[in-house]
This record gives C-alpha cells, sequence and structure tokens, in this order.
C-alpha cells in the first residue's frame, strides 16, 4: 500500500471509526478492484457518505489501480431520516450529520481529486443526478426507504458486470449458511434488497467482523453480451 493510502486509512480508523473500519474498506478495496480489473466501465458512486470517509477511501484505490473513473456522493448531509416502519430505533433522526465541507477538507487533506458532491435527500437527487452508466455503488443509507430509493435509481444505469455493496446488510453472529439474518441496528437494508431482488436473494453476505456483514451484488453480464465478448470483437458488433 502506498504512503499516502496507508496515511489516509490510518486516519480514517481514528477519526471515523464508527463508518469505516478496517474490514470496511477491505472488502470495497476488493470489490472496486475486482470491477477495475474486469475492465467495467463507469461511474464509481456512494450513496450516504457523512463525512467522506468511503469516498476518499474508493477514490485512494481508484488512483492505486491508475482508474480514471469519476466518483460520485450523495447525502442530505443532515443525517439520517426519520425512522420507518421497516426500521429499528437504534439509529435516531439526525444521526451522522454533516457538511460538504467535511467532505472536500478529507480529499484536500490526502491529495485526492474531489468527488461530485450531490446535496439533499435521495427523493430529491435521484435518479436526475446520477451518471448514465454506473461501475460501482456503496449503499449506505441505512434506512429501509433510503435503500429501496437508490435500488430503485441504480438498477436500470448499471453496467453489465458492476457490482453494489451494502453497508449494514447482516448479523453475522445471527445468520446460518445460506441464510443471512438482517442486522438488528439497520433491517430496513436487507428487507429492500428483498423487495426488489426478491427471494432467493441476488445478494450474498459477506463478513470481515463478528458484528457486521456487508451485502454484495454482482450484476450478471447478459448472456448474449459474455458470448459477444468470448467470441472477440468481430461479432460483438
Ligand atoms: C452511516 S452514514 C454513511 C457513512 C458513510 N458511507 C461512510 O462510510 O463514512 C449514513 C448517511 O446516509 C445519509 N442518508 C440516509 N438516508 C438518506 C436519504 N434518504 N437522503 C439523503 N441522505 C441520506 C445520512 O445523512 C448519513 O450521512
Amino acid at each position: 500500500m502506498n504512503d499516502r493510502r496507508g496515511a489516509l486509512q490510518e486516519y480514517l480508523l481514528r477519526t471515523q471509526p464508527r463508518t469505516v473500519d478496517r474490514g470496511r474498506m477491505v472488502v470495497v478495496e476488493r470489490e472496486l478492484t475486482r470491477v477495475v480489473r474486469a475492465g467495467v466501465t463507469g461511474a464509481v458512486v456512494e450513496f450516504g457518505c457523512y463525512r467522506g470517509g468511503m469516498t476518499a477511501w474508493m477514490r485512494a484505490v481508484l488512483d492505486a489501480l491508475e482508474a480514471d473513473a469519476p466518483v460520485h456522493a450523495y447525502d442530505s448531509f443532515r443525517g439520517l431520516p426519520a425512522v420507518g416502519r421497516h426500521d429499528s430505533d437504534y439509529l435516531a433522526e439526525g444521526e451522522f450529520a454533516a457538511s460538504v465541507g467535511d467532505v472536500l477538507r478529507l480529499h484536500e487533506q490526502f491529495g485526492l481529486r474531489r468527488p461530485h458532491l450531490h446535496a439533499g435527500l435521495f427523493a430529491h437527487t435521484l435518479p436526475e443526478q446520477l451518471p448514465g452508466r454506473i461501475a460501482f455503488a456503496y449503499v449506505d443509507g441505512d434506512r429501509y426507504e433510503s435503500t429501496l430509493e437508490c435500488l430503485r435509481a441504480v438498477l436500470p444505469r448499471l453496467a453489465p458486470g458492476a457490482i453494489l455493496v451494502f453497508d449494514d446488510y447482516a448479523d453475522p453472529a445471527a445468520s446460518l449458511p445460506g441464510r443471512a439474518v438482517a442486522q438488528p441496528k439497520a433491517p430496513g437494508v436487507m428487507k429492500a434488497c428483498e423487495d426488489v431482488f426478491g427471494t432467493p436473494l441476488a445478494v450474498t453476505s459477506v463478513c470481515e467482523d463478528p458484528t457486521w456483514a456487508l451485502g454484495v451484488y454482482r450484476h450478471a453480464v447478459p448472456p448474449t453480451v459474455a458470448a459477444a465478448m468470448s467470441a472477440g470483437p468481430e461479432t460483438a458488433r
């Protein structure tokens, strides 16, 4: 890991431990690298960026891979919306309030290119302010309605081979092999995925910590595109 990325990691572990821990950084780096190495083109987006810790981490990972993809981050900067009927009240309304300035200062501090920031409720910024083609998204809105709004907006824009990573997806302590149980602090995240993808779930839970598991969704390459890709450029035309 280069010095700048290492310094950013240490800084985030020290200053934003509730939202950006080592395991989350490992999973995001692994999945984002997979997308870049597979040659999937499109924007990298984050729904619910708070103080920009993961936004900066994704930029640093892309830079290390010499990938030029733009990063777009979305947040009301007013913290979590009110608890809905599919959410728990563990996380209170207004929690995780931050500012555009927080995100920009963090990027400046580590010499990272600024992300495109979209301030406002997802209901106001999505889908109009989304790029047309998306290669990777980190979905971290914690609430059912927030996750549902992101999914509805992002799915039609995913590039073949794109990956979505959901924070606070499952509870590893309560899950069994092949049967993930929702994270009790944010049960609306899995519920929104179930409502959009149906069951059996298209989302796999990935666990790097005893207390949380992220969800990973891989957008299939349609069979016709896959066939054209393996047949080479002549037939792909
Ligand atoms: C847990 S924090 C995100 C942490 C961030 N991803 C990180 O890794 O540092 C959740 C964020 O989602 C935002 N959020 C949740 N629902 C939203 C909505 N409907 N519209 C806009 N922002 C929302 C909150 O303002 C909050 O900043």
